[in-house]
């Protein structure tokens, strides 16, 4: 029996104590959490035989290193994680509570189960297999994982940028993706970025009687509602000038492998979303819109009168916060001037309107025909029995970028997750049976590539 084997329960034990910590991120109260989450890691990465094991401090949640460089003239790979998750309200509606992790069937059900404790574990485990059994691993490593991936923190990056050289790597290793489709092997091979900002909108110096002055006051809320219709239209296109200028459209290959992808529209509107109709720019495919087009939502809009009752006021100030996904050639600093340029133009009048940059990422592809992709395909090839297939994802994971930019390397986003895991929503969950194959395809990814 296989060390892998042997230890599944005391990995899933491991893996819920994990889960067990409220690492959030984004609200300031878990900071206890995050450091204890951070805290954790260190002392798996100390237990698997890492060396160097350490907290770095800084400008942010703490980054956990290790490292293994005992495999001279063989690759060294940069073994990525983050150890935060996103807040789990709405609480009310899961099925068991969002820290105290539950198996069901063949998922383990909590915040983070997929998005990326679980994805993490896989990879202290698979390099545990090794230095537990063999004392030491094809590949040489060096794990970061992070603390602040969930709510766009730079110290990674400021990390990444100033230590260059004790980074040295071949690539980079991130299992914080998902698989296209159970039981198929995918290898994610574009990201899209983001620049999430928030609009301040002012009208009147203070809030107005709504009957008194109806009718003449300007009203902030309404200017943010024609703001956001005169920046996109009810098609989907992004009327901001020059804003799809460098949108890279993908190759004829790219888009023939993707329409054969086994892709259900019905399910995935009725099972995976429960929408009724998909929208968006109708002249383009549905994958490529989510992977390949760039993006304009508002995710919430503060501002009036929302308690309880009736309350007739024209408010003196609104805002909302709003993103933009962006795609291959995009970069989100000119993403932002033109965003601001666009605001300006079509603000009402009678109101003022400020943008403020919460964070950044730019957008990352990397070649399909890279070495270390390529072994990648053949490794989860190998332990899932299928044939890998090459997708890209709508989501971000913005130290990619900051990989390629000041490492010069190349990301290779092998995922596990799956369709319906439900990140960074109620009832988030990881396939037990993923998490497992995830750690074996991973230790076999390690075994090619010293072999080469
Ligand atoms: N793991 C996700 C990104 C992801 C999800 C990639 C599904 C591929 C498939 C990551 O943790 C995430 O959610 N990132 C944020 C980053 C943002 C806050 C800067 C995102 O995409 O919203
Ligand atoms: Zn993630």
């Amino acid at each position: 029996m296989s060390y892998y084997d042997a230890n599944r329960d005391r990995f899933l034990e491991g893996l819920k104590a994990f889960l067990r910590i409220p690492s959030i991120s984004t609200l300031p109260e878990h900071q206890p959490d995050i450091r204890r989450a951070a805290e954790f890691v260190r002392d798996e990465l100390q237990q698997a035989g890492l060396d160097g094991v350490e907290l770095i401090e800084g400008p942010g949640n703490p980054l956990v290193y290790g490292e293994w460089l005992g495999a001279p003239g063989k690759p060294t790979l940069l073994l990525y994680g983050h150890y935060d998750v996103q807040p789990p309200d709405p609480l009310e509606e899961w099925k068991s509570p969002p820290f105290e992790p539950e198996i069901r069937g063949d998922n383990i059900y909590a915040r983070g189960a997929c998005d990326d404790k679980g994805q993490t574990y896989i990879l202290i485990k698979a390099v545990e297999g090794f230095l537990k059994t063999e004392g030491k691993l094809p590949v040489n490593v060096r794990f970061l994982i992070e603390g602040e991936e969930e709510y766009g923190g730079k110290h990674i990056e400021a990390y990444v940028a100033s230590k260059p050289a004790r980074l040295q790597a071949d690539a980079a290793v991130i299992c914080d993706t998902e698989m296209f489709a159970p039981g198929l092997p995918t290898l994610c091979v574009g990201l899209r970025g983001i620049v999430y900002l928030e609009l301040e909108v002012r009208g009147a110096g203070h809030d107005l009687h709504s009957g008194v002055y109806g009718g003449v006051a300007p009203n902030p809320i309404q200017a943010i509602a024609e703001i956001l219709t005169a920046l996109k239209d009810r098609d989907g296109h992004i009327l901001i000038p020059g804003f799809y200028d460098r949108v890279r459209p993908p190759s004829p290959e790219e888009r023939a492998a993707w329409a054969r992808l086994p892709f259900n529209e019905e399910e995935y509107k009725s099972k995976e979303m429960e929408v009724s109709e998909l929208v968006g720019e109708p002249e383009i495919p549905v994958l490529e819109r989510v992977w390949a087009r760039p993006t304009l939502e508002v995710h919430g809009i503060r501002g009036g009168f929302t308690g309880e009752g009736a309350k007739t006021v024209i408010p003196a100030r609104a805002t909302a916060k709003i993103s933009m996904r962006l795609v291959a050639d995009q970069s989100p600093q000119e993403a932002l001037e033109q965003f601001r340029a666009a605001v300006q133009k079509v603000r009402p009048r009678g109101v003022s309107a400020e943008v403020r940059l919460i964070h950044g990422a730019a957008p990352s592809l990397v070649n399909p025909a890279n070495p270390f992709i390529q072994a990648s395909a053949k490794a989860m090839s190998e332990v899932f029995g299928k044939e890998t297939v090459y997708i890209r994802s709508g989501g971000s994971i913005p130290i990619v970028g900051a990989f390629n930019q000041h490492l010069g390397i190349p990301s290779v986003l092998m995922g596990f997750g799956l369709p319906d895991d439900n990140l960074h929503a109620p009832n988030e969950k990881f396939h037990l049976p993923n998490f497992f194959r995830g750690i074996e395809a991973m230790a076999r990814y390690f075994r090619l590539l010293g072999e080469q």
